[in-house]
């Protein structure tokens, strides 16, 4: 009985220490809907990574863009309008690779036929992005279901309240921390940078014009950054020319991210940022030692991501299609 008591106690305390809308959220949730959910993103986002690989990097960032601006509700899926300039057209998402929507639309497409008017274009954005993470070696992690779309999307809103290359250690730390991750979480969060690419335009003024002498930024080891220098060559004529974030191990989701920091191998300022100060650096290092405590506070905060500011219950809608609203 006193057992059965404390089992009782310690659930409603679980409960009422939820938000009110991550607590309407259930891994389950299209088991009757749409039982085939799962199946059908699984198979579109294979199919998608088989046939281009860029996808998982650039599925990671987008939603990571589409929550941490105004919270998961697939607004940075949504076109811009005559009347409107939406998130995705904002200028720090026009980087954002057109396979990421792809792979959305497609796994909608599949899942209007299956299942009309059930299946929200955030969940499959959070479900996708997971599907990925794992299929690059990444941790699986849980998935809870029933956000729902949200209807609005601005441009103008956008601009600062994602994280840029140039920031500082403290203004990273800012940002996140207004989203309620800790530097630990932070630090974890940006292991995502172990796969994907940045276009040479997001750090080409640490190699080419750092200081009046043309010497490249010293955080670079010297043959990574002249390596660098190299493939960015063309960049006046060649702008979407890009490197590999993890030189390395680029097509794996692994912690050799974190081993390429303290060797000078990272690539954009924020990257060398987090081994320079002393708040970050013990994270960096504790990631780089340790691959399984990486992927155990990459996967909590990925679960801590995928619920901010969601859209619940009679709030948002079901899109029919991914980028416009209903109305
Ligand atoms: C610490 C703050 C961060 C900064 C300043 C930052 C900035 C950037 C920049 C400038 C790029 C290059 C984009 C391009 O040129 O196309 C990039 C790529 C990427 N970022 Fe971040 N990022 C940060 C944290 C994160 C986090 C927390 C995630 C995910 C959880 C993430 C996921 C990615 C991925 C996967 C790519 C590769 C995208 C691709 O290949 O298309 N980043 N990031």
């Amino acid at each position: 009985m006193m057992a059965f008591l404390i089992v009782l106690l310690t659930s409603l305390l679980a409960l009422t220490t939820l938000p009110a809308a991550e607590s309407q959220l259930y891994t389950n949730y299209y088991q009757k809907s749409c039982p085939g959910f799962a199946q059908i993103v699984q198979d579109t986002v294979t199919n998608k990574q088989i046939t281009n690989p860029t996808t998982a990097a650039g599925t990671l960032r987008l939603f990571f863009h589409d929550c941490l601006h105004n919270g998961c509700d697939g607004s940075i899926l949504l076109s811009s309008t005559p009347f409107n300039k939406a998130e995705r057209d904002a200028d720090i998402n026009l980087s954002l690779p057109g396979d990421a929507f792809d792979v959305v639309v497609r796994a909608k497409t599949a899942l209007e036929l299956a299942c009309p008017n059930t299946v929200s274009c955030a969940d499959i954005l959070a479900v996708a992005t997971r599907d990925l993470v794992t299929m690059m070696g990444g941790p699986f992690y849980n998935v809870p279901l029933g956000r729902r779309d949200g209807r609005s999307s601005n441009a103008s809103a956008v601009e600062g309240t994602l994280p840029r290359p140039a920031m500082t250690i403290s203004q990273l730390i800012e940002v996140f921390g207004s989203r309620g991750f800790s530097v630990q979480e932070t630090v974890a969060l940006s292991g995502a940078h172990t796969i994907g690419f940045s276009h040479c335009s997001e750090f080409s003024s640490a190699i080419y014009n750092y200081s009046k002498s043309a010497q490249s930024d010293p955080n670079y080891n010297p043959r990574f950054a002249s390596g660098l220098q190299q493939a960015c060559a063309d960049i006046k004529k060649n702008p979407t020319l890009s490197v590999f974030n993890d030189v390395m191990t680029p097509n794996k989701f692994d912690n050799v991210y974190f081993q390429n920091l303290p060797k000078g191998l990272g690539v954009l300022k924020s990257d060398h940022a987090l081994f320079n100060d002393a708040k970050t650096r013990p994270f960096v290092e504790l990631y780089a030692n340790d691959q399984n405590r990486f992927f155990r506070d990459f996967a909590k905060a990925m679960e801590k991501l995928g619920v901010l500011g969601i859209q619940t219950g009679k709030r948002g809608e079901i899109r029919h299609r991914c980028d416009e609203s209903n109305y």
